[in-house]
């Protein structure tokens, strides 16, 4: 990327979008105080996370991991709509991290939900234990350098991920990704999830090829050979 449009989205724009006054949405009953900024999606097509898990009939989980986090638009929901009982986030932006902590105050959610800032899942401790892990990631391989709502270079932040969840996963915990068909098909992520000793137990509504306007999927994954719940089957 060149020095102009570098400043321009790594400068410029943060700077003009920051000046913006706070947002605010209520999901599930908590209020999230936002900045437009730090919104990648999880608003809009995050939110439908929730009539997914409702219509396969996922039983309340007892704590869910949003990787990725922003601001937790999806977390916080699923939380709101009593899908699990504890809620863990993680993000590498600080002021995202900010948010989040600023939304669990505000709503009284501090024996409920922990944060952590964390580049992928490096800082996060291993006594952590999620039955379901969502995320809105960032979609885009080749587009959008320089911005970490939507680039992933090389995938390396998918790669990652992969490879050091496990840890962290119970038995039958079960990965839910939601990616956009414009920047990637189930097939951009195969290899690296058997790799990490993962499989894809389910995908919903993805395409073969990359289509020219963003549509969203959903990946299921879960340790190899795991018993798989009925929800996800
Ligand atoms: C598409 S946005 C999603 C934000 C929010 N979940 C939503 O749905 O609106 C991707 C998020 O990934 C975060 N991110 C990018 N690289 C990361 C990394 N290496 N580790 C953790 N978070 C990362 C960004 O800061 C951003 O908040």
């Amino acid at each position: 990327m060149n020095l102009v449009r570098r400043l321009e989205y790594q400068v410029v724009r943060p700077a003009l979008r920051w000046a913006r006054p706070a947002k605010r949405v209520v999901l599930g009953g908590i209020t999230i105080d936002y900045k437009a900024e730090l919104d990648g999606g999880g608003i809009e097509f995050g939110q439908d996370f929730i009539p997914f898990l409702k219509s396969r009939n996922m039983p309340v989980q007892k704590r869910i991991f949003e990787w990725c986090c922003g601001p937790a638009f999806i977390g916080f929901s699923l939380l709101g709509h009593r899908l699990c009982e504890t809620l863990c986030l993680a993000d590498i932006n600080p002021k995202a991290v900010a948010s989040c902590l600023n939304t669990v105050r505000a709503n009284n959610l501090g024996d409920r939900v922990s944060v952590y800032l964390s580049n992928n899942l490096k800082s996060i401790p291993t006594h952590e234990k999620w039955d379901l892990i969502v995320s809105n990631p960032p979609h885009f391989i080749d587009r959008y350098d320089g911005d970490i709502r939507a680039h992933d270079p090389d995938w390396s932040i998918h790669r990652d991920f992969f490879r050091t969840v496990t840890p962290y996963l119970q038995e039958e915990g079960v990965i839910l990704l939601q990616e956009n068909n414009r920047g990637s098909t189930v097939a951009s992520f195969r290899e690296m999830i058997d790799e990490s000793g993962l499989e894809i137990v389910f995908t919903h509504h993805d395409k073969q090829e990359l289509t020219a306007k963003s549509e969203f999927y959903f990946i299921g994954i879960m340790k190899k050979g795991a018993h798989v719940p009925d929800w996800a089957r």
